[in-house]
């Protein structure tokens, strides 16, 4: 496939059109699709082909696995070898922002592409009742990355879809703006369950279920060390600079230097930005994150050559936003 070439088509995820979609997936094609958390780029997880084509559409590293959508635990199982723990997240988080990484079943019908060779896989069950409707329709596993291209903002919204990858994709079913606003959590329940990455669920939420404090991924992703998705990956796609808008940012800003753009969190907002967008007015680390991503685009539409960011606390959801921040502001390779 050429890219750039498709006509991508915008379709507002009615019934029919989420027939569509399934039928497009099973011919090999790519749709971008709203879970709760961010707008997935859905493909065929059978299809190695198809899988490829969505690398090529994302220009993703290959190396870099995807996770794949299932309907329900039971579909979960017949991919991967489930545990206590990974029963017991599963029961408590699914339908939802949660992506379990567990021993991959041999014949469980994902390519081996699109685990990127693993002998792991990422498995989640979103809480999106198109998405659900998608996956149900097609008949299988739908391996979908966030529908950005690699290294920009997740999507959140349709048109930040369109942004990406109008022309690179054949569909786009238009849900509105995603509730959770950050992408899942993903816990790795192959020996001690283990945080890769923060997201859609609170540690804290976690460790409850456990019973237990969750191991940390090793090692540690270092400051401005954009290397740590190569050879032998956990969370390979933790990328250090993952979230880049194209402006600099400048996180933990009490107050707006000249032309700068704020990104403000809470009541109490210094004057004095060139524009300001508020995560939350009232302080609420839900509401923040949900709107994380839009906010970050909108103030770099602007075209202020720096963000500054205010501190936002990093309890319960704030991980997640504190982590998205924290890449979107490293050095670039
Ligand atoms: O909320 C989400 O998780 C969204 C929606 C669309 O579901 N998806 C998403 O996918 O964020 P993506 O591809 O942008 O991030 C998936 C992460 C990557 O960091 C990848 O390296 C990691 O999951 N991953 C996938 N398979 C893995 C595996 N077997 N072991 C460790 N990490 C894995
Ligand atoms: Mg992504």
């Amino acid at each position: 496939m050429a890219l750039d070439t498709l006509t991508t088509r915008l379709l507002p995820a009615s019934t029919a059109a989420i027939a569509e979609a399934a039928r497009v997936l099973a011919a090999g094609g790519l749709v971008a699709f709203p879970t709760e958390t961010v707008y997935g780029l859905g493909a065929d997880a059978g299809n190695g082909e198809a899988v490829a084509r969505l690398y090529a559409a994302k220009a993703r590293p290959v190396f870099n696995p995807l996770i794949a959508h299932v309907g329900d635990v039971a579909a979960a199982r017949r991919l991967a070898q489930f545990n206590d723990a990974a029963e017991r997240l599963a029961a408590a988080f699914w339908p939802g922002p949660l992506t379990l990484v567990l021993p991959r079943r041999t014949g469980g019908g994902v390519s081996d592409l699109a685990c990127a060779g693993l002998d792991s896989i990422a498995v989640r069950v979103p809480a999106h009742p198109v998405a659900l409707a998608l996956i149900s329709a097609f008949g299988g596993p739908v391996v979908a990355p966030s529908a950005n291209r690699s290294g920009h903002v997740s999507p959140t919204s349709a048109a930040h879809v369109l942004a990406d990858l109008d022309g690179r994709i054949d569909l786009i079913l238009d849900g509105g703006a995603t509730a959770v606003g950050v992408e899942s959590s993903i816990v790795s329940c192959i020996g001690a369950p283990t945080w890769l990455r923060p997201g859609g669920v609170a540690r804290e939420a976690v460790e409850r279920v456990l019973g237990t404090a969750l191991a940390e991924r090793h090692p540690a992703p270092r400051d401005g060390d954009a290397g740590d998705d190569a050879e032998a990956p956990l969370a390979p796609g933790m990328l250090q600079s993952h979230y880049a808008p194209a402006a600099r940012i400048r996180l933990d800003a009490t107050a707006a230097c000249n032309g700068e753009a704020l990104l403000a969190f809470g009541p109490d907002v210094p004057a004095g930005a060139a524009m300001t967008l508020n995560l939350s007015p009232r302080g609420d680390l839900t509401e923040a994150a949900a709107n994380l991503f839009s906010h970050l685009r909108a103030l770099d539409a602007s075209g202020a050559a720096t963000i500054a960011v205010m501190p936002v606390p990093r309890t319960g959801l704030g991980e997640a936003i504190n982590d998205r921040l924290a890449r979107a502001a490293a050095p670039r390779p």
